[in-house]
Order: C-alpha cells, then sequence, then structure tokens
C-alpha cells in the first residue's frame, strides 16, 4: 500500500557545511556511502547517499569562488561524481570511466578506456564555480550504472550565487525553497525497487528488458519525502525546482491557482536567471531540468491548500505536493520586469553544424540506445569543437530523449524548424520530444579536453546512449 499523501512535512536538504576554508576555496566532504533512513512512513530505506544522506547536502556555492570536493568512496561499488551544470576543467568532470573504486574489491579498473584517470579510495574534485549564478546539481555518473547508483540516492542540490542576482529582490531565505523532485518504487518493507539484471550492480548492466524504455516509480518524493506538505505564509516564494527522476517528465500546475496569482511566474532555467519573468499555467520537466519559479500566496487566505499537480500522469504519480497557507505575514518581495542580461549566440557566427540523432539501435548485439546509430564508446570523440568556437548541434530523436551536454550551457535556436515561444535563456539539457528537431547553439570554451554528452533518461545513458566531445 502507498503512503497516504501530504502527511509529511517537506523536508530541506541540509545544506553542506565546509570542513575548512581558505581565501579562494571552500573545501567539502561529501563521502558516498550506506545508510538508513526513513522515506515512508514508519519503515527504514537502505539508500546511498552522500555524506549518507538523500538527497545529498546541498553545496551552496559564490560564482568564483572554488569548490573542492573530497570523497572516500564507502560504497561496495565504483562511484563517479558530476555537477551538472558546472563548467568543470575535464579531470574534475566526472568523465563516466573516471571511477572512484572502493578501498578494497576487484573492478575493472580502466573500463576499456587507457585515458580514464581511476583513483581508489578516495579523490577530489576541483569546482572552479567560474559561472553565473544557476541551480546546479550533482549526482553519480559511473558508466553503465549511473541509473541504478542515483535511483539509490546518490543525487544532491548546489546552488551557485553571484552579486547581480543577490542584488534583485527576490524571495529569499526562508522563502526560497529548493524542490527536488523523483519518483522511485518500493518494495513492502520500504526497500527501494529496481529491475537490476545484477542486483549487486558489480558486473552486468542494465535493467530488465521490459524496462529498457525507462525505470518509473509510484511514488513521488519531493527532497526525498513522499507527497510532502509545505505551510506557507501568505507571502512570494521563490522554488528552485529540479527533475532529478531517472526517466520521468513531469507537467505541473496549481490546483487551485492561489487567488492573486494566476499562474507560476518562471524566473530561471537550468542556467539561471531568465531575462524577463514569464507567467505560465502549467511547468514541463524532463529528467535533469531545472526550472526556478515564483508563486505568490499573497492573496490566498489563511487555511488554503493548494495542490502541486503532475497532469503527466494519473494515479499516484499524478500529484507532487502540496502546500498549505498557515499565517498571514508581510511581504517584501517582488519579481522585476527585467531579471538579467543574456548574450545571444550568434547562429552566423557557428564554425561548424552537426547533426545527431538519438535513437533506438543495436548496442553490442543487444537493443538499445545508441546517436547516430553508435553505442557509447568512452575512447572516441563524436565531436572535435576548438576551443572557443561556436557550434549549431542538430539534435533528432525517435522517442522523447532529454539530451545533456557537460562544460557548456546552450541556446535554443529552433525546434522543429520555429523559434521557441518563450524564452529558455541558457539550458544544459533538452527536453527532445518524439520525432522531433532541435537546433541548439553552444560557443566551446572554458576548459579543453573531453566531456560527455548522452540522453539524461538514465536507463537510456545506462543503455549506451552516450557520447564525448573534446574540445581542442
Ligand atoms: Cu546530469 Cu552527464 O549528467
Ligand atoms: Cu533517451
Amino acid at each position: 500500500p502507498l503512503p497516504a499523501p501530504f502527511r509529511v512535512p517537506l523536508p530541506v536538504p541540509a545544506v553542506a557545511k565546509p570542513v575548512r576554508t581558505d581565501a579562494t576555496t571552500d573545501y567539502y566532504d561529501l563521502s558516498p556511502r550506506v545508510a538508513e533512513q526513513e522515506i515512508l512512513p514508519g519503515l527504514r530505506t537502505r539508500i546511498w547517499g552522500y555524506a549518507g544522506a538523500f538527497p545529498g547536502p546541498t553545496l551552496e556555492a559564490r560564482s568564483g569562488r572554488r569548490v573542492v570536493v573530497h570523497q572516500t568512496n564507502q560504497l561496495p561499488v565504483p562511484v563517479v561524481t558530476h555537477l551538472h551544470g558546472g563548467r568543470t576543467p575535464a579531470a574534475s568532470d566526472g568523465y563516466p570511466t573516471d571511477l572512484l573504486l572502493p578501498s578494497h574489491g576487484d573492478f575493472p579498473g580502466r573500463m576499456g578506456d587507457p585515458r580514464a584517470n581511476v583513483a581508489r579510495g578516495s579523490r577530489g574534485y576541483d569546482f572552479p564555480m567560474d559561472q553565473r549564478a544557476a541551480a546546479l546539481w550533482y549526482h553519480d555518473h559511473r558508466m553503465d550504472f549511473t541509473a541504478p547508483q542515483v535511483w539509490r540516492g546518490l543525487a544532491g542540490m548546489c546552488f551557485v550565487r553571484d552579486d547581480d542576482e543577490d542584488a534583485l529582490p527576490l524571495p529569499r531565505g526562508e522563502q526560497e525553497v529548493p524542490l527536488l523532485i523523483c519518483d522511485r518504487a518500493f518494495d513492502a518493507d520500504g526497500t527501494l525497487r529496481y529491475p537490476a539484471l545484477d542486483p549487486e550492480l558489480r558486473a552486468e548492466p542494465g535493467v530488465r528488458e521490459a524496462y529498457a524504455g525507462g525505470v518509473l516509480g509510484d511514488v513521488i518524493l519531493v527532497n526525498g519525502a513522499p507527497w510532502p506538505s509545505l505551510d506557507v505564509s501568505t507571502r512570494r516564494y521563490r522554488f528552485r525546482i529540479l527533475n532529478a527522476s531517472n526517466a520521468r517528465r513531469y507537467e505541473l500546475s496549481l490546483d487551485p491557482v492561489p487567488h492573486g496569482s494566476p499562474v507560476f511566474v518562471q524566473i530561471g532555467g537550468d542556467g539561471g536567471l531568465l531575462e524577463r519573468p514569464l507567467a505560465r499555467s502549467t511547468l514541463t520537466l524532463a529528467p535533469a531540468e531545472r526550472l526556478d519559479v515564483v508563486v505568490d500566496f499573497t492573496g490566498s487566505p489563511v487555511g488554503t491548500t493548494v495542490l502541486l499537480r503532475n497532469s503527466a500522469a494519473e494515479g499516484p504519480a499524478g500529484r507532487v505536493m502540496r502546500f498549505r497557507v498557515v499565517r498571514k505575514e508581510r511581504d517584501e518581495t517582488s519579481v522585476p520586469p527585467r531579471l538579467s542580461r543574456i548574450e545571444r549566440l550568434d547562429p552566423a557566427r557557428a564554425v561548424a553544424t552537426r547533426d545527431l540523432s538519438f535513437e533506438s539501435g543495436d548496442v553490442h548485439g543487444h537493443s538499445g540506445w545508441t546517436i547516430n546509430g553508435d553505442p557509447f564508446d568512452p575512447i572516441r570523440a563524436t565531436a572535435r569543437p576548438r576551443f572557443g568556437s561556436t557550434e549549431v548541434w542538430r539534435l533528432t530523436s525517435d522517442v522523447a530523449h532529454p539530451v545533456h551536454l557537460h562544460l557548456v550551457h546552450f541556446q535554443v535556436l529552433t525546434i522543429d524548424g520555429e523559434r521557441p515561444a518563450a524564452d529558455l535563456g541558457w539550458k544544459d539539457t533538452i527536453d527532445l520530444r518524439p520525432a522531433q528537431t532541435v537546433e541548439i547553439i553552444a560557443r566551446f570554451d572554458g576548459y579543453r579536453g573531453r566531456y560527455a554528452f548522452h540522453c539524461h533518461n538514465l536507463e537510456h545513458e545506462d543503455m549506451a546512449m552516450m557520447g564525448n566531445f573534446e574540445v581542442v
């Protein structure tokens, strides 16, 4: 039986505390380990969590101030940590073969990749955070096993802040709330249920055939709690929403719409603030996408409850959480008409246009997912953009594929030949719909080296829908 909705208060993941700071850098320890956590009321669930928590502690970073994350792998399997949306040097970007092995155990170290940067026991990741304010997240990226390892809990949020954003009168403090949304399935005793071929996640990757399209759960968790409830006052709230699900896509709406606020006001996306706020009645969110929205409860009478629905699903997955207006309070915040300035990348400047087709195909004799017919090969570069150059990538799909590029943030030029209906801002993940063509434009700068790009349906990713580009 599924737990009753709206019984559990919304938890907010703890903010990570640096173990040390100096003039330029904050140092953290986010060692992955096994822990027990009460997710479903009254039951203990064994999770794999950064610092033993699911979701992991939230990293609070300042633009331009370096973050170093140290990890000792206390899990029985290799891990790889990637900061999604981070502009990170290749050596710290969590390339799928850059395994951090447990200190004991016999795992193939290099996965056939001579360039793999493999560590045993411990390693540090260096994140310069030289980028604009945005909501990032960190999660596991182990080749072939990302999906089950994220499912067990290896994911957390990271906020980069900067002075431009801080100068705006947006809701903050208690009025700024992260919402990490993901679906999971559980056995009756509270055990996380995942259809892995090898439940130990040691050797054989993949899921049972019936799940090749992606694994969905029937319990919706927000910040790790099932269908939680958040008490709010008559103020504006800024929700930093992340879809951390393996394969589920959401269409979020408010029911009823709070009085005085016709809709969500979207102020940002994957790569930080938009130029101008956008009123939206529904928000679609593919795996790995982030949305930054303000909801106005200033006109809602005390006692009002508002449901956050997911109209992309029926039944239990059709609702996400509930807000309950419990107090009257003054609100001093607002959403300014101008939020930020975004440099528009010019397609006339692009030095290359690449066609990349995300489609099902043969993966070493099994059916899987490919890019241009090729399964992931950690060695072969699909593209070699020159450092500092601008390129247009034309992405096409068979079924839905949320496509993510590491290192760069991009802009969407066209969707099926048309300009996008609304400004999407800077993106790092694009929700490719079935049989769609989307043109994106990116400038490949920041760092040289080898980076991954892939479908962020994590089962598709594990079934080889990944490529790499080498910035040269
Ligand atoms: Cu969010 Cu390559 O990942
Ligand atoms: Cu896909």
